[in-house]
């Protein structure tokens, strides 16, 4: 797989980056540059950064940064080839058949794929025959109307080994596209691929462009696995799609509801309540928090009334509050989900709960004062000290005011002594916020916890200097020119740094074949890393001394730390054969 300098260069030139990223972040002008909120890591005010000039971009905060290509890998969660073909298409250019071959299965494949064996599940459900037991299952045990089957694509797996694989290798899909896209799975002992859903009621899992990213199957009785589903693909993340979020996109401009599950969700919608969606089986992700954030402003959770659903709703308070969502709890009584509610009560009953929804503090209220006996000394101390904590945690001091009268009121306490302890408890963690902040920044001034670089810790005068020679050759074609040329001695060994090792010489290499372009060097590196190297090169544009000079100081730099590091070795070989021969006499 290598893609050509030529066409990385059409694909930059023909999606400016500025247009390209404001579809996805708010971007306001700032100077020669453009600002906003990082899509990748939760701020309140911007540090993430776009540069027409270069055509890149980097967020101060994070550190994700990188060319249009690397923007189009993290947000619509491609690798180096997808994003190519997306940005391409995009622009209206045809990749040549030879620089997509060996692409491998891609994300169109999958959907198409997944579109296919959606269709062969439905077919199964609605036949008469077969989807027999299915359609029982849900039309008659779960009670769902024949509109709301049709309107969520359910289908029905039969029970049996083959019937998916054979259809599917007819329509011409090969085994190792129907293994990726976990359609199928393969017997390690036989080598035979079989049908990865048997009996099982399907759902399909779309996302908002309305693309089939995999599946969801439900036994029919209380056997286990309960739920089988899709593992990621290409084309699916489960941490980053939310199941009904394309229904609910159009209905939930002011307010979504978050289940825990699948069949929650369908209730909803049945009972006319088509702004409810679940996460994928997995507990909620910052990255479906900031996926709801991008379409609603509030957020009503509705778990389970279970001490597992109470767990998580505590967790995912946090997280949707902190992307800016206003958070409301359901409390429901007399049954443990949404689903079972509404079937129980109706669904009038269900909007009243909905618009009676607890805020994020009075759930946190009741949950405390149901904990303790707050008629005993011990218990209210206890309980003031659990919600003076969580006041302290709120950022508005208007709302901190009303939730400390509220607590005082509830536990006979003074106002002034809840607010005193509110107030000592923030005092205390913004020590210890100042503490880490300042630890942080000395353990990066160290590279301690440097994933993207983790030997850059073991020599901290090498690391400096690799990372300006870097820089500075990414910078500047006339440098990587005169290491080519050998104009400046440098070599791959003399790094000290596996990675800048790698870019070292991967760089190298494509000037050597005239190729060498900031964005081919995505598919050698990850986003992440990418974002690394923008932050190199970010860092060295900062400084005015960027002579030839600079980069062979470094090089020589390099080599006298090598020789330094080498001495040190023999010293120590030396002692040591010293101390044996002390030993011995
Ligand atoms: P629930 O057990 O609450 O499922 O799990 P549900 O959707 O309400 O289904 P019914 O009402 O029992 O039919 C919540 C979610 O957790 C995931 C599924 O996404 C499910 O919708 N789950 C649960 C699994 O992925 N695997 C399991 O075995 C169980
Ligand atoms: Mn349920």
């Amino acid at each position: 797989m290598r893609f050509s300098k030529d066409l990385v260069e059409e694909i930059r030139s023909r999606n400016d980056i500025v247009e390209l990223i404001g579809m996805y972040v708010n971007l306001k002008r700032a100077g020669s540059n453009f600002s906003g909120l990082c899509p990748y890591h939760s701020e309140k005010s911007p540090s993430f950064t776009v540069f027409p000039a270069t055509q890149s971009f980097y967020c101060f905060g994070c550190g994700a940064g990188g060319d249009a290509i690397t923007f189009a890998m993290r947000s619509e969660n491609l690798d180096y080839p997808g994003a190519v073909e997306f940005l391409a298409k995009r622009a209206g250019i045809t990749i040549p058949t030879d620089e997509k071959e060996e692409r491998g299965i891609g994300r169109q494949r999958i959907y198409e794929m997944n579109l296919a064996a959606a269709k062969y599940f439905r077919n199964c459900l609605f036949d008469e025959k077969i989807g027999r037991v299915g359609m029982e299952y849900l039309a008659g045990k779960r009670k769902l109307p024949l509109v709301i089957i049709k309107r969520f694509g359910l289908g029905f797996a039969p029970d049996g080994f083959g019937g998916l694989t054979d259809h599917m290798k007819r329509l011409g899909f090969t085994e190792e596209e129907l293994i990726t896209g976990f359609l199928c799975g393969k017997s390690q002992k036989t080598g035979k691929v079989y049908d990865y859903f048997r009996n099982r009621v399907i759902f399909p899992i779309i996302n908002t462009s309305g693309d089939i990213i995999g599946f969801g199957g439900r036994v029919m009785d209380d056997s286990k696995p309960k739920y089988l589903n899709s593992s990621d693909t290409p084309g699916f993340k489960k941490s980053r799609n939310l199941f009904a979020l394309n229904y609910g996109k159009n209905h939930c401009s002011e307010r979504l509801i978050l289940c825990e599950g699948y069949m929650d969700v369908i209730a909803c919608h049945a009972a006319g309540f088509e702004n409810a969606v679940a996460t994928l089986g997995t507990a909620l992700t910052s990255e479906q928090a900031r996926l709801m954030a991008k379409h609603t402003k509030q957020v009503i959770i509705a778990y389970d009334s279970d001490e597992a659903g109470q767990n998580a709703t505590r967790k995912a308070i946090r997280m949707l509050t902190e992307v800016g969502l206003e958070v409301r709890v359901l409390h429901m009584e007399g049954a443990k989900d949404p689903d079972e509610y509404i079937k129980k009560y109706g669904a009038d009953s269900f909007r009243a709960l909905l618009d009676a929804g607890k805020t994020g503090f009075e759930f946190k209220l009741d949950a405390t004062l149901e904990k303790h006996d707050i008629s005993t000394a011990d218990g209210k101390i206890k309980a003031s000290r659990e919600l003076c904590e969580y006041i302290s945690e709120v950022n508005s001091g208007v709302e901190r005011e009303v939730y400390i009268a509220i607590t005082a009121k509830r536990l006979g306490l003074s106002e002034d002594g809840i607010k005193n302890d509110v107030a000592s408890i923030r005092k205390k963690k913004m020590v210890e916020y100042h503490a880490g902040v300042s630890r942080q920044a000395r353990n990066d001034a160290m590279g301690i916890g440097d994933r993207i670089n983790s030997d850059g810790i073991k020599n901290i005068k090498a690391r400096t200097a690799e990372e300006a020679i870097i820089g500075l050759l990414l910078l500047f074609d006339e440098y990587r020119a005169a290491v080519i040329s050998k104009k400046v001695e440098l070599d791959g060994e003399d790094f000290f740094s596996e990675f800048h090792k790698k870019v070292f010489e991967t760089v190298c290499s494509l000037e050597g074949d005239g190729e060498y372009d900031f964005s081919l060097l995505g598919q050698f590196f990850s986003p992440d890393e990418m974002g690394r190297l923008e932050g190199l090169i970010q860092k060295r544009r900062e400084l005015t001394e960027n002579s030839l000079e600079v980069l062979r100081g470094c090089a020589e730099a390099l080599r006298q730390e090598k020789q330094l590091s080498g001495q040190e070795t023999i010293d120590a070989i030396q002692l040591l054969l010293a101390s044996k021969r002390e030993a011995k006499k």
